[in-house]
């Protein structure tokens, strides 16, 4: 795209002041602008003011494998889980492509000392968790990383520097997540240079179709992956790969497994699992209508009462019924990097303006069949959201040392 294109795709938008620097550029900086707003799919500011999702449909419960039933079947469950690890069905995928912006760190979330006497990464929290697996079913899982291009390089040196914190090198591969473009209130896009505009990961679901984009899809295809499991970067507790979960979403013949946890009490503002006109979904706090909140199953106990961990397995040969068109573009009010009039880089402190995500959630709608499995919080849930208070790095302290972890 030549510099009277990029003109004109931009005046179409009203967005001509990505060019304000144009003539101070050097050819180099020149080219890589043209090329970024070639690249840049501009739509997506067509979605301020639209509301993060359209209509609901119907909601109606989706019951939960519970922990007496998981306990009770216990061995049959990891039998099954075991044998599809060690004969090489399951993947893990460790979501790292977000801006961990509220923990309010410049470093890769993973990065993150949680320590007290040495140091212990979240990284090698995740990756020791993983080993449990490795070293319980004599089996090196394939282990994909999304990172984005803000983190990548961050990231990939900090796994180098300790060594994979023990992991097989040749058993991880790395990839970066799309990017979307940032804009202020207003929808006027920010630039964080003068040769670049202001851009995000474009969302958690971004994970499949950027895996597709970097030909990944291939090391499942030839690996014989069937099963993979996504997870966040900031549970440092959480359990992957679980071999337990492996074999009941197997035996449930179910598209997709979900961790899920017991509501703390019927009004805790966290997002429940449920049917959707059928499909599985989730339904946000807010959604939940008094006769919903009231409704119990057969033995009696709230009807809408688990929430979701974002770790989920999915069965690879449904991935490709999920199509990127049919997700719903959530507009998030963030924290946005931007220069000022001065050509000066701004930090704020306060969100100024939207990015663009999809959410691994409505990957999940557009399967036919869920299987939510309960797992013990305290023993398998301490996000790290912030530094302090709720999902914090300090109450995720207090959970590692409770579970045995010497920090
Ligand atoms: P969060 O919703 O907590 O977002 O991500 P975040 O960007 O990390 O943090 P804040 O909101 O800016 O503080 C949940 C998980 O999804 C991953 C994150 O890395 C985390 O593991 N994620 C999020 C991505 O991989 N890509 C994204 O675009 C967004």
């Amino acid at each position: 795209m030549d510099y009277t294109q990029a003109k004109a795709k931009l005046a179409a938008i009203g967005q001509e002041h990505i060019l304000r620097y144009y003539d101070e550029l050097s050819e180099e900086q020149q080219d890589n602008l043209l090329r970024q707003i070639d690249e840049t799919d501009f739509s997506v500011l067509n979605r301020i003011g639209c509301g993060a999702s359209d209509e609901r449909g119907a909601f109606s419960p989706l019951a939960a494998m519970q922990r007496n039933e998981i306990e009770a079947r216990r061995q049959e469950l990891e039998q099954v889980g075991t044998a599809a690890i060690k004969a090489g069905k399951t993947a893990a995928l460790l979501l790292a492509g977000g801006m961990g912006t509220r923990l309010g760190s410049d470093n890769p979330k993973g990065m993150y000392d949680v320590g007290v006497t040495k140091p212990v990464y979240i990284f090698e929290r995740i990756v020791s968790n993983l080993l449990d697996v490795v070293r319980q079913t004599d089996t090196w899982i394939r282990l994909f990383v999304m990172t984005s291009e803000k983190n990548n390089d961050a990231t990939v040196r900090f796994f180098r520097e300790h060594a994979y914190f023990g992991y097989r090198a040749d058993r991880v591969v790395f990839f970066k997540q799309d990017m979307a473009p940032a804009c202020d209130f207003s929808g006027k896009l920010y630039m964080d240079a003068k040769d670049h505009i202001s851009t995000s990961p474009n969302g958690n679901a971004g994970w499949y179709s950027s895996m597709v984009r970097a030909g990944l899809d291939r090391i499942l295809v030839d690996e014989g992956i069937e099963w993979i499991n996504i997870f966040a970067v900031d549970n440092v507790l959480q359990r992957i790969c679980d071999p337990c979960f492996i074999g009941a979403t197997i035996l449930a013949d179910a598209a997709v497994g979900a961790k899920v946890v017991r509501k703390a009490a019927p009004d805790e503002k966290v997002g429940v699992m449920c049917l959707e006109d059928g499909r599985p979904s989730i339904v946000e706090y807010y959604e939940l209508s008094e006769e919903m909140m009231n409704a119990k199953d057969e033995n009696g106990d709230p009807a809408y009462n688990y929430g979701v961990i974002l770790n989920y397995l999915f069965r690879t040969n449904e991935l490709s019924k999920v199509t990127d068109d049919k997700m719903p573009l959530h507009v998030v009010r963030k924290k946005i990097p931007y220069i000022d009039e001065n050509g000066v880089l701004i930090k704020p402190d306060e969100p100024n303006g939207f990015k663009f995500e999809q959410l691994v959630l409505d990957m999940i709608h557009q399967l036919s069949s869920c299987l939510p499995f309960e797992v013990i919080r305290d023993k398998e849930f301490a996000p790290i959201k912030n530094p302090t208070g709720v999902d914090s790095v300090e109450s995720a302290r207090v959970l590692l040392q409770k579970n045995g972890v010497a920090l």
